[in-house]
């Protein structure tokens, strides 16, 4: 068994922050979404994992990532020159996988960890596809899979203007090399695009094994703003604990569960938990409230933030109201005179959002 990890795109849906960066590495927790993904396949089992990278992004997928080490797992890269579908990066992938089943997961996914569940059943049942369904609010936004009660597969269509069910692909999917066959006979989509939900009809369409498992737990498509927020808040309620390898002093008050990185210093400050705060940062007469995630060698001054995540070495000075529901990206300065100000003044990034309620 092998996997692949769609590491490429353009995240449209995530500027200003992915001008400068792939979707993939936007942390949460103070992690990279990528990485999550990683994570779940290697405790499934599988240790040999290709991951589809772009030209625009792949160098720095690749310099942060690496060779699998540090998550005990080989991985190798896989150039897709353009954004030509999920089924066009399974068509690239091909030479790595050769006739091995592979589980493929998009790297902007993340699934709460049921990855067993869905390999056991694909094994034991011998399918040609498992697909990961969950019920959604606007399954106009995703491919829906039409299913028996059995959970066989008999239809998909990908982004229907008239849903057969609120049955929603989530990205993870488990093939046989069958899928490869289909994959060399569909056509590209309206879009320009091979897509997957295609091949994978070409499959049911000759009645082959394609089944579906239901999510029940969390799934969240981080491509917006608020979809991060929410995994960020799932998954700090889900693993922070009391970690403290930085300096707190006398004056402040940490509690709950909370993370502080090496080299941080915490001066006359309230950290009220789940909070991760990284390396190497300075927090300084701040409140810092649940849900809040500041990366590394960040530096907050007389600053209430709660609800948040904060990309490495953004600056946050002198704001007096609270910021909350906010994601304020890598090197980004906010500050605001230490009297009262008269004017604002602002360098605000391409499809930026700033609102003051
Ligand atoms: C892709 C798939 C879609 C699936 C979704 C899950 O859509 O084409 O079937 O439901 O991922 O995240 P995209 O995010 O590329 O629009």
């Amino acid at each position: 068994m092998k996997a692949i990890i769609l590491s490429g795109g353009k995240g449209t849906r995530l500027r200003p922050l992915t001008y400068t960066g792939a979707k993939q590495l936007v942390p949460v927790a103070n992690k990279p979404i990528l990485w999550y993904g990683i994570e779940s396949i290697v405790a499934a089992g599988i240790t040999e994992i290709g991951i589809i990278i772009s030209p625009e992004t792949g160098g720095e997928v690749k310099a942060k990532t690496g060779n699998g080490d540090r998550f005990g797992a080989r991985i190798t890269y896989i150039m897709q020159d353009k954004p030509l579908g999920l089924a066009h990066a399974v068509k690239v992938a091909q030479p790595f996988l050769g006739d091995s089943p592979f589980v493929m997961y998009l790297g902007d996914n993340l699934v709460e960890s049921q990855l067993d569940m869905f390999l056991s059943k694909f094994q034991s049942q011998q399918l040609d596809a498992l697909t990961l369904l969950c019920e959604v609010e606007n399954p106009t936004a995703f491919g829906v899979a039409k299913v028996d009660a059995q959970g066989r597969v008999l239809q998909l269509i990908e982004k229907p203007k008239n849903p057969p069910s609120n049955l929603a692909l989530v990205g993870v999917y488990l093939f046989s090399a069958e899928i490869h066959q289909a994959i060399a006979n569909i056509q590209p989509s309206a879009r320009g695009e091979l897509e997957i939900t295609d091949a994978i009809q070409y499959l049911i369409d000759r009645q082959q094994n394609v089944q579906s498992f239901q999510l029940k737990g969390w799934w969240l498509d981080t491509g917006k703003k608020d979809d991060l927020l929410a995994a960020n808040q799932i998954i700090l309620d889900s693993c922070s604990q009391l970690t403290i390898e930085g300096e707190i002093d006398a004056t402040s008050k940490v509690s709950g569960r909370v993370h502080i990185g090496s080299g941080s210093r915490i001066i006359n400050s309230t950290i009220r938990g789940p909070v991760t705060i990284g390396n190497n940062c300075t927090i300084k007469n701040c409140f810092i409230g649940p849900y809040s995630s500041i990366a590394d060698d960040t530096t907050l001054v007389d600053a209430d933030i709660e609800h948040s995540v904060i990309l490495q070495g953004a600056k946050v000075v002198g704001i007096q109201q609270r910021i909350v529901d906010s994601l304020i990206g890598a090197r980004a300065t906010l500050q605001v005179a230490p009297q009262r100000p008269k004017a604002m003044r602002f360098m605000i990034g391409d499809d930026s959002h700033i609102e003051i309620i």
